[in-house]
């Protein structure tokens, strides 16, 4: 890692809205309790049609009301968006499946995240990415938005948003060996290359890294490093321009609140980012990252049963840090879209 920070750095933590959602709730939001309810899983129901015009529309659409209670015929609502789905591999969080198709939002409840695009950190990304809730705490546990049209505008009138357009930026992970780990505290784990790349075998991990955009090397405790230099922007066809593709996510301070890592000093995460030229962020840089998505956030407010389906280009997705009481349960599942092949910014574009 770059410059080793030897100390824990001073968290920054996102405020995610403003207070006032960005969005019109009434533009976005579905309500299943309007259609015929034997025919919510229908792809040719008239709620189908309406879930589909409204995601084209905005790039959002929250189906609620749906009285459904399992995250298997959840995902068939989702499905009446998603053109196509893509398996979660080469990604960062350890995810496993709670239903077929359905992942575990695999993140710490405690841990706040930071707005993101899934995947963005990958040469093959996703379009699209769905919730589905089986348990909610009404009032509380909401995921947020950002609308990434006018984040992109907003940064690219700071100067941080002019360096990322002009160097772009490199991901840095290191991925442990489930092996090194055996009967050890996972003390600065996020994800083992196992899990994440879905193999045991370390050549065909690398193999794996390498169709996705990313150079390798091994470290100590077969640790694998991997780094991805790619565009800070990708061009987006449903709007004909190219947005905002990148977020501190991928920095160390994702790890800010994060158990059994954020004592670390940076040079010890998992993830680290920098500008393309290797050269790291500045605290400011950082700061206004994280506000130029904050100002432009809508909560997103879950029930049992309710389905969001979010366009990965056009927004970016995050949440606060979540604290259950005695006996109360969220649990989300993630269904993602169809996977494309990340082209970056187009010239003549913004
Ligand atoms: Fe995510």
């Amino acid at each position: 890692m770059s410059d080793i920070v030897a100390t824990r750095p001073t968290p920054i933590e996102p405020r995610f809205w403003t207070g006032t959602p960005a969005l019109d709730r009434a533009s976005y939001e579905v309500d299943a309790r309007h259609f015929d309810p034997t025919t919510l899983t229908d792809p040719a129901s008239d709620f189908a049609a309406t879930m589909r015009a409204t995601y084209e529309r905005v790039g959002l659409v929250h189906a609620v009301g749906t009285g459904i209670t399992d995250h298997v015929a959840m995902r068939l609502v989702a499905k009446h968006v998603l053109d196509a789905e893509m398996p979660y591999r080469a990604g960062a969080n350890p995810r496993g499946s709670i239903a077929p198709n359905v992942y575990e939002i695999g993140a710490p409840l405690s841990a706040w995240l930071h707005y993101h695009h899934e995947m963005a950190y990958v040469g093959t990304s996703t379009s699209a990415i769905a919730f589905t809730c089986r348990a909610a705490l009404p009032g509380r546990g909401a995921t947020f938005v950002a609308d990434n049209v006018r984040a992109t505008e907003a940064i690219l009138e700071t100067e941080l948003g002019r360096k990322l357009a002009e160097l772009g930026v490199c991901y840095r992970r290191d991925l442990t060996d489930r092996e090194a780990f055996t009967g050890r505290e996972p003390i600065g784990v996020y994800n083992h290359w196992q899990q994440s790349l879905e193999t045991d075998d370390p050549e065909e991990a690398a193999q794996r890294a390498h169709d996705q955009g990313l150079s390798t090397d091994w470290g100590p405790d077969r640790l694998l490093r991997t780094r991805y230099y790619t565009s800070a922007f990708e061009y987006t066809p449903s709007v004909d321009r190219n947005l905002l593709y990148c977020s501190v996510a991928d920095h160390y301070l994702w790890f800010d609140a994060w158990p059994l890592v954020e004592q670390l000093p940076p040079g010890q995460r998992p993830l680290w980012m920098t500008f393309g030229d290797d050269s790291d962020f500045t605290a400011d840089e950082l700061r206004t990252f994280v506000d130029v998505y904050d100002r432009f956030g809508t909560p997103i407010d879950w029930r049992v049963g309710d389905v969001a389906v979010i366009d990965n280009y056009r927004f970016a997705h995050g949440r606060p840090a979540i604290h259950l009481g005695p006996g109360e349960e969220r649990e989300l599942g993630v269904v993602l879209g169809g996977s494309f092949d990340r082209v970056g910014a187009v010239p003549g574009k913004w």
